[in-house]
């Protein structure tokens, strides 16, 4: 059992598609063990975001993710890690295959809708940040 770290961020929030999305979580297969729907500080996204702080984006990313309440949850199951970033697409969801999260419900690529982490480290680190 893997355990990942899985955002759905505020224009997935806004849209009304959190159902969407945890139902097709959950019809895979994965538990979802601990979730919460808050705003998220500026502190918490810039250290969310901390590798890539040097990057052009990294300011309008943190504005986008701390404009509104996003839902953080930990999903559990084999290989969550890994299938969760299959199931969620590409980073820019005109590259996203149709049945793939972005794929079939996101445009853009600054507002891509979730975020999933793509290692252990990540996982680890991003789950703690996020739950404690
Ligand atoms: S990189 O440059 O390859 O390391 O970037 P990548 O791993 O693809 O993406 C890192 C996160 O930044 C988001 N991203 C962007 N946001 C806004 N504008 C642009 N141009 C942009 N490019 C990438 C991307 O969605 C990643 O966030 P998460 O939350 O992990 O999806």
């Amino acid at each position: 059992m893997e355990r990942t770290f899985i955002m759905i961020k505020p224009d997935g929030v806004e849209r009304k598609l959190v159902g969407e999305i945890i139902g097709r979580i959950e019809k895979k297969g994965f538990n979802i063990t601990r979730a919460k729907l808050f705003q998220p500080s500026r502190e918490l996204v810039e250290e969310h975001y901390i590798e890539h702080r040097e990057k052009p984006f990294f300011e309008e990313i943190v504005d986008y993710i701390t404009r509104g309440p996003v839902m953080a949850m930990e999903v559990e199951g084999e290989s969550a890690i890994e299938v969760m970033r299959q199931m969620i697409g590409s980073t820019d969801p005109k590259k996203a295959l149709p049945g793939t999260i972005r794929g079939d419900l996101a445009y853009s690529l600054t507002e891509n809708i979730i975020h999933g982490s793509d290692s252990k480290e990540s996982a680890e680190r991003e789950l703690k940040l996020w739950f404690g």
